[in-house]
This record gives structure tokens, C-alpha cells and sequence, in this order.
């Protein structure tokens, strides 16, 4: 019987292996954005749930053959929609053993390798990324989580320092906890901030600069004019221009004013791998705590996300939970549980250290710098039909492009925008999303994507201009 388990699993993951590769070979060809129906995909997927138990192998077929025309290559070189990164290939195939291992994450004693592989993989994030090696390091979801798990550390050591012990006595009768925002803040800092029990219309938004750069004398002024307790959550890489905060200035006056500064880098945390882009991060390193992404420019399949604190022991207070069946181990390894929210979980750590190890250090300076340089050809050629404008100052890897007609502006161009992002999409060679980006529609561009080439750039390219020319 065994045995014969054993053969299923065999035959189905050989199955597996044939539609993934076939997937994969396809990914440089396929349309990029799928053609079928809501209905039709509903139609193909949807039935009774079947009384009785389907032969494994007859499931993966049938589950691959209705999904597959309702997926997006967001693995293929001509995605730049959102902020979205492709699957190294030693990531995929890590993340096929994560999965067959299927190992809990969660304490040392379920899976010493789990727990190893988050050490090492950690200690290589904060030596290229530039943090101090003193860093605590969780493995969560995304970004967003990373946001809240750093702002939950944030708030423990804030009143803790303040007398009041957070965990025990929760928020009722806290201290005031104040949190000051840029106003290009994104959604998902504000959505963490809701979760440690910080409302929305709460935050103190710091005035912008035409990039989306929060203004440094502002937030001087806002800080001279309160006190208490207060967190200052500045962002790397704005999800719209790519635009950094003046990050060295800011860490001055919060370590002057005594505040916590946390950076919000989904994908811009990632320019401190460069030689050539560091600077748009100097003095990221004096932060309290940071969040980005591995599943946006490391290319970590999802969902991968990593929050980094200069606090360990606010962290972990923030984040462990203890119950006497959880043991902990004598050797006082790393129990990843004590750095994340959540206790059971996935063993990302082994596509994290997958992805760096394939990579190396020039490897991942190399994926950075070529997503910019594809960047700014892409911004270069589009700068070339008289109708496109180039919103942003292309200093990462996002472009902002807007049509605008015989000097068309307003609703005019807003239209024209939205009509070219249309065809763009219905033609399919490539996928991205539209925005509002200071009350003028505009196309996203960012280029995330290992395997993106010129020619991709170039063929993508061609794909608005030839919008542009009929719409
Ligand atoms: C600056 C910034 N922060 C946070 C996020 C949220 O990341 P995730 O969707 O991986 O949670 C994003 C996503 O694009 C982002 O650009």
C-alpha cells in the first residue's frame, strides 16, 4: 500500500513536471494576458464538488487544462504590470522542494533546516542590502505583512519606553502612538498601520515633491510641533515613479526627535545590492526597521516578503507566542516563529537562499542594474513619439508614460491615456496597468522581470507607439 502511495505521488508529479515545463518553454510566447471569458473560465472550472474521490492524476489534468487559459505570464519578459518579478529558475525548483519536503517553518525542532536555511539566507539579505549585521530578520507573505510585523515592533518598543507594555495591557489607556506618513505613503504601510490599531484618518501626512520624495524640512516641522511617543514611515521606491526619500536627511531629524523610522522598500530596498544605485538609499542603514519584497526584484515566486528590525528583542516580543507543546530547542537555534505573525507556515527561507545562492552578490547587482537600464530604454524610445510624455524622472526601474496629443492636457489626455493602456493590453505582447499619478491618468511600467531583454523592451515599445498611432 505504501508503495503503491509512494507511485501515485510519482506519477502525478512526473505529470506536474511535463505541464510545468511546457508552461515554462511557452512563457517567452504566449499572449501575455489571457483571452477567455469570466463565464467561460467559471464554466470550465466550476461543477458540483464530486461525492466521491477523483483519480489524482485526472484532477491535475483537468485543473491544468481549464486554469491555463485564464493565467497570466507573469513569469514572461514582457510583464510590467504592478511591480510584479518572474521565478528564477532555481527558485522554482526550490520552491517544488519546499513543498515536497512540506516542512513546517514554524519552530527548530519541526524542520532544522527550515530554521538553518533563514539564518544563512538572512545574515546574506543584510550584508547586501547594507543593514547591520545585528538585524533581526522574519520571513513573511509580502511586503504588506513585513509593513505590519515592523510596525507592531515599532509600537511594542515605542510605549515600552513609554512604561506601557503593549502585549499585556493592548491599546485601551496607551499612550498616544503618533504616526507620521509620507503623503505617497502606500496603501498597504496605512493597511498595517490599521492593524496595530492606528486609523487611517490618524496619520500625520508629510507634504511631497513632485517625484513623490517626502520633504524633509516638513517633517522636521512636524516633529518640532508634537511629542510622544512616534513612528516615521518613509518609503524606497515609490510604487508609481520609483522615487526614494531623502532618507540620510530623515534619519537625522528622527534620531534627533527620538522617533522610530521605518522604510517601506517592497522593491527599492533592493537598489542598496548596487554599486551604482546606493546612493538613492544613503542612510537607509540608521533606520529602526525596514520592509520589502523577495517575491518583486529577487524573483522569488509567491508570495515571499521580508521584514528586517534593529530591535531584535522588540521584534520578538511583538511577534513570539509561547504554549508548552511548542518546544523550543536547548541549543537556542533560530525558532522562525518568534519573527513572523503568524506560527505554522510555508518554509519560504529555502527559495530565499535558492534565489541568492543561484545569484550570487553580482548576480543580483546584475538583475538590479538591468531592470533600470531596460527601464530607461524603454522610457528613451517612448520619448521619441512626439505624443508620449515621460511623467517621472526614471532613477529605478518604473516608468510613468502619458499621452498627450498636440499638446492635449486634462480630460483629453486622461482619455487618450487610458484608450492607448487599452489596446496595449488587447494586443498583448506585453501587460501593464494603468494609475493616477498626480491627477493625470498615466501607464505603469516596471521592469521586474529576470529575463527581460531589449528586444522585449523594444517589442513592448512598439506596442504603445503602435496604440498611440491609432487610438
Ligand atoms: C512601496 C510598497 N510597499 C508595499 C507594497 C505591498 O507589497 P505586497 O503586495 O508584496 O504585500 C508594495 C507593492 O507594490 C509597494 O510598492
Amino acid at each position: 500500500m505504501a508503495e503503491e502511495d509512494a507511485h501515485d505521488t510519482l506519477d502525478i508529479l512526473d505529470r506536474a513536471l511535463t505541464i510545468a515545463r511546457a508552461y515554462i518553454a511557452a512563457r517567452h510566447d504566449r499572449d501575455v494576458w489571457p483571452t477567455i471569458s469570466l463565464d467561460d473560465l467559471r464554466a470550465a472550472l466550476s461543477g458540483p464538488l464530486p461525492l466521491d474521490p477523483v483519480e489524482p492524476s485526472r484532477v491535475v489534468d483537468a485543473l491544468a487544462r481549464a486554469a491555463d487559459p485564464g493565467l497570466v505570464t507573469t513569469t514572461g519578459p514582457r510583464y510590467f504590470g504592478f511591480v510584479t518579478g518572474g521565478a528564477l529558475p532555481a527558485t522554482v525548483a526550490a520552491e517544488w522542494l519546499t513543498t515536497a519536503w512540506d516542512q513546517n517553518g514554524a519552530l527548530f525542532v519541526m524542520s532544522p533546516a527550515a530554521s538553518v536555511v533563514e539564518e544563512v539566507a538572512g545574515a546574506w539579505l543584510l550584508d547586501l542590502l547594507g543593514l547591520p549585521p545585528t538585524v533581526s530578520v522574519g520571513f513573511v507573505t509580502g511586503c504588506g505583512m513585513a509593513n505590519f510585523t515592523a510596525m507592531a515592533a515599532a509600537r511594542h518598543e515605542l510605549l515600552r519606553r513609554a512604561g506601557w507594555d503593549v502585549e499585556s495591557d493592548g491599546l485601551q489607556g496607551a499612550p498616544r502612538l503618533r504616526v507620521i506618513v509620507g503623503d505617497e505613503v502606500h496603501v498597504s504601510a496605512v493597511a498595517a498601520l490599521r492593524l496595530i490599531g492606528v486609523g487611517s484618518r490618524q496619520l500625520e501626512r508629510i507634504a511631497v515633491d513632485d517625484q513623490g520624495r517626502m520633504k524633509a524640512d516638513a517633517l522636521e516641522r512636524a516633529l518640532a510641533g508634537g511629542s510622544g511617543p512616534t513612528i516615521v514611515c518613509a518609503q524606497a521606491g515609490n510604487v508609481n515613479t520609483g522615487a526614494f526619500d531623502p532618507l540620510d536627511a530623515i534619519a537625522d531629524i528622527t534620531s534627533r526627535h527620538r522617533a522610530w523610522l521605518h522604510v517601506d522598500g517592497a522593491f527599492g530596498l533592493w537598489a542598496g545590492a548596487s554599486a551604482a544605485l546606493k546612493h538613492l538609499v544613503r542612510g537607509v542603514e540608521r533606520a529602526d526597521s525596514w520592509a520589502t519584497d523577495a517575491h518583486k526584484w529577487l524573483n522569488v515566486p509567491y508570495d515571499s516578503g521580508l521584514v528586517f528590525v534593529a530591535h531584535p528583542a522588540a521584534h520578538r516580543a511583538a511577534m513570539s507566542m509561547g504554549a508548552a507543546y511548542l518546544t523550543r530547542s536547548q541549543a537556542e537555534p533560530r525558532e522562525p516563529m518568534d519573527w513572523t505573525p503568524e506560527a505554522s507556515r510555508r518554509a519560504r527561507g529555502f527559495s530565499i537562499y535558492a534565489a541568492l545562492r543561484s545569484l550570487g552578490r553580482r548576480g543580483v547587482e546584475d538583475l538590479v542594474d538591468r531592470c533600470c537600464r531596460l527601464a530607461r530604454r524603454f522610457a528613451e524610445r517612448l520619448r521619441q513619439e512626439p505624443a508620449i510624455r515621460i511623467l517621472n524622472d526614471v532613477v529605478l526601474n518604473q516608468v510613468l508614460v502619458r499621452v498627450e496629443r498636440h499638446g492635449t492636457r486634462g480630460s483629453e489626455a486622461d482619455q487618450a491615456t487610458r484608450d492607448v493602456l487599452k489596446l496595449v493590453q488587447e494586443e498583448r505582447i506585453c501587460w501593464m496597468g494603468g494609475t493616477r499619478w498626480h491627477d493625470m491618468d498615466a501607464i505603469r511600467i516596471s521592469v521586474s522581470n529576470w529575463s527581460t531583454t531589449e528586444d522585449d523592451v523594444d517589442r513592448s515599445a512598439e506596442s504603445i507607439i503602435r496604440a498611440v498611432r491609432h487610438a
